[in-house]
């Protein structure tokens, strides 16, 4: 009895938290970018008693940055026009700074003063890598680059100035074809710290698999982990590699000779053994296939045939006399 009775008291106690938050739903983290205007957003029921955003979680002790109630928007934050909010009472920074990485707090009265609800957001300030993009080493235009590279060697991409600190990856892009044409080993991120930023770079070993050899292939750089969806940050390069591994080329080249000296043979052997059989038969005056055959003219071994020919004596002397 003692544990369903708990059970039930928990679900009671849990209850006006759950109504509460569906009344205000904020996500935290929040990702705003440096310089530009931005949004702490809240989703808030419609009619409420007031909202107070609070500039760090000490809402006990400090004064709210800016209060909105009863349509009126007050306090300092406001005042000095840092800060503004909407009517459905989402926090506006006119100008994002680095002084705005941290968290803050905002809390709604529903319905009086003692029906609050509270939510605490951590706010991210982001700086988008400059140049907006990543750099492949080798590559002077992130657009449709081409690098004539070996079939096996290093790939670096780069991406300078981005915060907060993105993972980087090196992938195949090229959907059509399978991704056993190339495999990427030895990832190497090295992070450099500039201040609030980071340059970021990724150095991969890759391999092409000998079984395939293809002409090409398209990798792909791009932004991964936690932070891979802030920015829209990939960058292709189209990978040119030698035509064939250079056993396979000479081993082709072989079998190709192979194969033209026996053709070149066999039809020796035929001219060979064709003028054989026409040489017999136009020495053999009295058949009319020879007959024919001389008259035609098509023969040039044609010779006046013996009166008396023995067949037999002229085969054996036909080879000596070629
Ligand atoms: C935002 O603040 C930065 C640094 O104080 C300033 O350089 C920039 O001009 C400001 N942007 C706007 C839109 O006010
Ligand atoms: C808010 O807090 C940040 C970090 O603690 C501080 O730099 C900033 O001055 C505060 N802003 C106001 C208006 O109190
Ligand atoms: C505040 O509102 C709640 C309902 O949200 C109500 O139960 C409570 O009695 C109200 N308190 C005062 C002092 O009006």
């Amino acid at each position: 009895m003692t544990v369903p009775l708990s059970v039930a008291f928990l679900i009671l106690s849990l209850l006006p938290l759950l109504h509460g938050s569906q009344d205000l739903i904020c996500d935290s983290p929040q990702y705003l970018e440096l310089g530009q205007m931005g949004t702490i957003r809240c989703s808030v029921r419609d009619s409420l008693y007031a909202v107070y955003w609070y500039n760090n979680t000490n809402s006990d002790v400090e004064s709210p940055l800016l209060t909105f109630q009863n349509s009126a928007k007050n306090g300092a934050g406001y005042l000095s026009r840092e800060f503004d909010i909407s009517s459905k009472g989402s926090l506006i920074i006119k100008n994002v700074s680095l002084q705005h990485n941290h968290v803050f707090r905002v809390i709604v009265y529903l319905d009086n003063e003692s029906s609050r609800t509270a939510i605490d957001i951590d706010v991210i300030v982001t700086v988008p890598p400059n140049p907006y993009h990543l750099t492949v080493d080798g590559c002077e235009d992130y657009k449709d680059c081409v690098l004539g590279v070996e079939p096996q060697g290093i790939l670096t991409c780069i991406a300078k100035g981005v915060r907060p600190q993105i993972q980087m990856e090196w992938i195949i892009a090229d959907k059509s074809s399978p991704k056993s044409l190339m495999t990427f080993t030895n990832h190497e991120l090295t992070v450099k710290s500039k201040g609030d930023t980071f340059d970021v770079s990724i150095t991969s070993n890759y391999l092409v698999l000998p079984s395939v050899s293809p002409q090409w292939v398209t990798a792909e750089c791009r932004a991964s982990g936690e932070y891979y969806s802030l920015f829209d940050l990939t960058t292709k390069v189209n990978l040119l590699f030698p035509l064939a591994p250079t056993e396979e080329r000479v081993t082709t080249v072989d079998l190709n000779t192979d194969h033209l000296t026996f053709i070149l043979h066999v039809k020796l052997a035929c001219i060979a053994i064709l003028a054989f059989i026409l040489c017999i038969l136009c020495t053999n005056h009295e058949g009319r296939l020879g007959r024919r055959i001389s008259e035609l003219g098509l023969v040039s071994c044609q010779r006046k045939a013996p009166e008396t020919g023995d067949i037999n004596e002229e085969l054996q002397r036909f080879p000596t006399e070629i």
